[in-house]
């Protein structure tokens, strides 16, 4: 009780003034990126920004902008049953269900248990080839391409990464089917990025072509997963997919499966969360190394070293070193994920400030990376800062583009060891620079990621 009393006391986080009447949280959401530059410097480690609009468009009546890594730590890991997903998550539910991404409470916590086993390193050994496969896929078909040809690597890498999560996913029994979700998942993800950043996403009940448009898209991607499964169940063939463990686990203490809705909502969720991270992961990859050419010529060199022309496998990730800090640091300056929400449940105290029950808490993953209070010439690309040496001791919650606490990115392993392979693939054999006068910018959307689409020149090498 006293406690309860000396929290009221408390007071709120400094408020940030907007340049406009109607709020600062305009201005966050005019430039998100450039806000956090120039305000975080300015309020420090936690403030709050507002809109007399909130009561209307919102279910939150603050909104904090928490970028001090012990603070980030308390809300997402040492308080994080305080704190469940913003009310943007929820938005997805219309495709995704009640799937990992978008769950909450004990049914997350029973779905998280059984299929963590299905993303553990050793049992992601067996998807080596597959990223090989359509590594070598994407390379080959670069290579058929004269010199000079100018590429669309958003779209590609794209292409590359679903075709990828299918594979894991389904093995290679459902070509035909997975045309119409690889061409529904562009349009349901435009669209999907459309509700979240809209102040009032209309229901899809509402009978206007675009939104029966969007409907009719979310239930095909539906009808074709459920279709996968109805056949998989009748089937007595032996697969070793993803779908078939998830169809084969059983919770440790009651023995009870997923039942089909629920397989088919966590199917569609590690589509969603499984490749455009990863695609747009690569294309900041390939843009930080047309800056900086010398860290490609580093990487060429270990892959001479390590793999000299052959194909990856697994053994060789634990060589491929160098690899994996440009993978790292290219995951600091542009990682995906580049904000995280939470919404507080009940009252809370971070640092010396009060945090009223439903606020929300943005952690801009973003410029925390690029914080010049925790890094060092943070807009500079250095791999080297990724060493094992130069990381020890790293803060949690200084680098965490796949989040952190129990609601770390399940996908974490399958991503790292997928971009670990495909690297050094394209590296090897094309030389990937940016098209002359291409200009683009960091849209931070659902995922942050460069538009328009990444525009590059290949050059095929030896
Ligand atoms: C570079 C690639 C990726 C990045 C940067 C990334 C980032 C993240 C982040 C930051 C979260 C936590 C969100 C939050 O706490 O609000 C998350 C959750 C998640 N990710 Fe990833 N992800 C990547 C790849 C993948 C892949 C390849 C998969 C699946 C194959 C995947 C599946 C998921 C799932 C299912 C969750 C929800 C986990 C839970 O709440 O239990 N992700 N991801």
């Amino acid at each position: 009780m006293e406690d309860q009393t000396q929290l009221k006391q408390q007071p709120l986080p400094p408020l940030v003034k907007g340049k406009y009447p109607i709020g600062s949280a305009f201005d966050f959401i005019r430039d998100s990126l450039g806000f956090f530059e120039e305000v975080v410097p300015k309020y420090g480690g936690i403030f709050q920004v507002r809109s007399i609009f909130f009561p209307f468009i919102s279910d939150f009546d603050y909104m904090m902008i928490v970028s001090d890594p012990d603070m980030v730590k308390h809300i997402m890991q040492d308080n994080n049953k305080n704190y469940v997903k913003s009310h943007g998550y929820n938005v997805l539910k219309v495709l995704l269900g009640e799937g990992l991404l978008t769950s909450e409470g004990d049914f997350w916590r029973k779905q998280r248990r059984l299929m963590q086993p299905a993303f553990h390193r050793d049992r992601l050994a067996s998807f080596v080839d597959t990223y090989v496969e359509f590594g070598q896929q994407l390379v080959d078909k670069w290579k058929t391409l004269p010199d000079g040809s100018e590429v669309d690597v958003s779209k590609d890498f794209m292409e590359t990464t679903l075709n990828i999560v299918s594979k894991a996913m389904f093995s290679s029994d459902v070509a035909d089917a997975m045309e119409v979700v690889n061409r529904e998942f562009d349009y349901a993800n435009e669209q999907l990025i459309k509700r979240i950043t809209s102040p009032f996403p209309i229901p899809l009940w509402v009978p206007l072509p675009h939104i029966q448009k969007e409907s009719r898209s979310y239930a095909a991607i539906k009808n074709v997963v459920a279709d996968i499964i109805e056949k998989r169940r009748a089937s007595d063939q032996r697969y070793d997919d993803l779908l078939s463990m998830l169809m084969e686990v059983e919770d440790a203490d009651t023995g009870e499966k997923m039942s089909d809705q629920q397989i088919q909502d966590e199917v569609i969720t590690i589509f969603l969360a499984g490749h455009e991270t990863t695609a747009v992961a690569l294309t900041w990859l390939v843009h930080c190394l047309d800056e900086n050419p010398e860290v490609e010529q580093k990487l060429i060199e270990e892959e001479s070293r390590v793999l000299n022309g052959r194909q990856p496998n697994l053994e060789d990730l634990h060589s491929l070193e160098y690899t994996r800090m440009v993978i790292d640091e290219t995951l600091r300056l542009y990682p995906p994920a580049w904000i995280i929400g939470r919404h507080a449940t009940e009252e809370d105290q971070l640092g010396n400030y009060r945090i009223p029950k439903d606020s929300n808490c943005l952690i801009p993953v973003y410029y925390i990376h690029r914080d010049p209070k925790l890094w060092d010439r943070p807009e500079e690309f250095r791999p080297e800062r990724f060493s094992k040496e130069n990381s020890k001791g790293r803060h949690k919650f200084v680098y965490f583009p796949f989040g952190g606490g129990p609601r770390l990115c399940i996908g974490n392993n399958f991503a790292l060891m997928e971009m670990q392979i495909i690297v050094p693939m394209v590296v090897r054999a094309i030389k990937l620079r940016k098209s002359k006068g291409f200009q683009f910018k960091k849209e931070p959307l659902i995922t942050m990621r460069p538009a328009p689409h990444m525009k590059m020149v290949l050059t095929k090498r030896g």
